[in-house]
């Protein structure tokens, strides 16, 4: 080896270990930078996140999802479901408006202070999540999902989260009963004025074809709530229409008469639909409400009349 090949490799080795050097400054001020920064930041860095923060993101997004199976149900269990194809196609939101936070658009305030509690209907003690259930079994016509399922958890936790069980306009709006019975006929052109031109003439609704959601839902025929469902009691549909039908009517500025909204329940609810019995529903038949069409009754008006009523009779006169 001659001396000039021996400079260069010292300095070689100089350079190496003065770039090793830079590298570890480099390194160091790195980590401190690091530090400095997520202790600023909102969301701090990996690594320093802490449960906290973990555990709040978790519900969050647990609350979103469950917000969006509410609004889009059909995505997730429609005919062409991701998560399983066992529903007639609507969204929970078709009836409960704005993903039930809408004054008496049935919405969902009160659900998480009163649930669980025991129903006339089951005669059992139920939970959100069985409540739940029957919506899918009845207003959706279609099967149960499993109590301890992500997207049961996640409904559940987005319907707690709207509970506002203060606020006046919780739930359905009761509209005042005729003196008369609700007659169909007379609904039948109410129908035509209002409800037609979104629900259509054979009451089918509306489908971009391709999509997988509603723009109108259906009211009655084979993709509409069965015969066990809320909506088949003509309290129930007349009071939700009077607050929310046409589309746009509020608590505060109703469009229908109560008459109008009375016969034109009666004119809905005697179209064909789905017909589903739950034999064990009302096991003490003292709790059936009034309205409920299917007998046997603890009185002893007809059926045709707990359909259709006069009702005030029946409140009157219950131990008859
Ligand atoms: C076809 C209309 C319709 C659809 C679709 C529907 N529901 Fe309902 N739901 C009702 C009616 C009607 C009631 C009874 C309200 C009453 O009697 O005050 C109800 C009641 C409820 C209640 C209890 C409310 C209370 O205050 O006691 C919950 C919870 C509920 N539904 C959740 C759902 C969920 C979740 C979905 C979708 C998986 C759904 N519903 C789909 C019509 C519907
Ligand atoms: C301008 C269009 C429009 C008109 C007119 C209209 N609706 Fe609706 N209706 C809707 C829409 C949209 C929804 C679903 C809302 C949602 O998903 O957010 C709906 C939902 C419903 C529902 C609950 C879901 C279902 O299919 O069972 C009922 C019941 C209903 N309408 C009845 C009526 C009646 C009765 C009338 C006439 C008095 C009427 N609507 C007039 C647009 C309309």
């Amino acid at each position: 080896m001659d001396n000039n090949f021996q400079d260069r490799f010292v300095k070689l080795v100089q350079t190496i270990q003065k770039m090793v050097l830079l590298v570890i400054m480099l390194l160091v001020l790195g980590i401190a930078g690091l530090y400095f920064i997520s202790d600023t930041l909102d969301h701090p860095l990996p690594g320093t996140l802490n449960n906290e923060t973990v555990v709040m993101d978790m519900e969050e997004n647990q609350m979103q999802y469950g917000e969006d199976l509410i609004a889009h149900t059909a995505k997730y269990f429609g005919p062409d479901g991701t998560v399983r194809q066992n529903s007639n196609g609507m969204n929970c939101q078709n009836c409960h408006l704005d993903a039930g936070t809408k004054k008496f658009g049935n919405n969902y305030w009160k659900v998480a202070t009163e649930y669980p509690r025991v129903r006339g209907r089951s005669g059992k003690m139920e939970s959100v999540e069985m409540r739940i259930n029957d919506c899918f079994r009845r207003s959706l016509n279609g099967d149960t999902i499993a109590l301890e399922s992500r997207e049961m958890k996640a409904m559940v936790a987005y319907i707690t989260s709207v509970a506002s069980p203060e606020e006046t306009g919780a739930g359905i709006f009761s509209v005042a009963m005729l003196d008369r019975p609700a007659n169909p006929a007379t609904g039948k052109i109410g129908y035509e004025k209002h409800c037609v031109v979104c629900h259509g003439a054979q009451g089918e609704g509306m489908r971009i074809k391709g999509a997988n959601e509603y723009v109108y839902p259906p009211l009655w025929g084979s993709h509409s709530y069965n015969t066990a469902a809320g909506l088949y009691r003509l309290s129930r549909f007349a009071g939700y229409i009077k607050t929310n039908m046409p589309f746009g009517a509020t608590a505060e500025n109703p469009i229908l008469s109560n008459e109008e909204a009375w016969d034109i329940a009666a004119y809905v609810n005697s179209q064909e639909r789905p017909i589903k019995i739950f034999k064990e529903d009302w096991p003490d038949i003292s709790k059936k409400p009034i309205d409920h069409p299917f007998g046997p009754f603890a009185d002893n008006y007809s059926e045709l009349q707990h359909k259709f009523g006069p009702f005030k009779p029946m409140l009157t006169n219950e131990s008859n």
